[in-house]
């Protein structure tokens, strides 16, 4: 396999979550291309109904970053009692809260709704389906871009309340928080399970 992350194959072996992020700025022209290719993903009928809010504001950074605090630690407990195998993941987590006002820009993958979802949100969550091939589409691009990026959602977990910064109107759902930056460290491969204990030939 080459190690140009433009490779397609590549990149797809080499997109991990990158949390530990310089505070240095994403100039424009490179943010506008992640969300172009997040903008080609395909939506269900091809309503095109994602929509992105790039949070660069300070003020605005550090009301979401005690969104995240709060979620984190009541997610992660006592770090002490973190099993060893999730140690390097928790003291990622961990920096990211600390330092999540200073990442240059967060970017907030959203689905409009022309109707208010039958069910709660989470049933709307099917409708992520809308979200989540754009969201795929900007992490590899950030990786061919030398860009670390990582899904997150923990920061959302009282909804309102993000959508309250956020000034998000009803119909308009986030899916995730997506911090970007160039990274203090290095990418490396991703570690996955075979295909061998995924696949099922015909029936499961
Ligand atoms: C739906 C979803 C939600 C996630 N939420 C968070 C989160 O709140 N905080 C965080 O640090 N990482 C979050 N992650 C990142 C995962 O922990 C990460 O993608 C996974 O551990 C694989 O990491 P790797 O690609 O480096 O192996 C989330 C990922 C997904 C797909």
């Amino acid at each position: 396999m080459t190690s140009d992350p433009n490779d397609l194959f590549y990149a797809i072996h080499h997109t991990r979550a990158m949390r530990r992020l310089k505070p240095d700025p994403v100039p424009d022209d490179v943010l506008n291309k992640l969300l172009d290719a997040a903008n080609q993903g395909p939506t269900g009928s091809n309503k095109q109904n994602a929509r992105w809010i790039v949070v660069r504001d300070p003020g605005q950074k550090a009301k979401l970053a005690e969104l995240n605090r709060i979620a984190v630690d009541a997610y992660i407990g006592n770090p002490e009692d973190v099993a060893p195998d999730m140690r390097g993941i928790v003291g990622a987590v961990m920096w990211q809260r600390d330092h999540w006002a200073e990442i240059p820009a967060l970017l907030i993958p959203c689905l409009e709704f022309e109707q208010a979802p039958v069910d709660t949100w989470a049933a709307g969550a099917g409708s992520g389906g809308s979200i989540w091939p754009g969201v795929q589409n900007l992490l590899l691009a950030a990786r061919a871009l030398g860009l670390g990026a990582v899904i997150t959602s923990l920061g959302l977990s009282d909804r309102p309340a993000a959508k309250k910064v956020l000034g998000l109107p009803d119909l308009v759902e986030p899916y995730a928080m997506i911090p970007v930056g160039y990274p203090t460290g290095n990418f490396g491969p991703v570690a996955r399970k075979p295909l061998s204990e995924i696949v099922h030939y015909d029936r499961w």
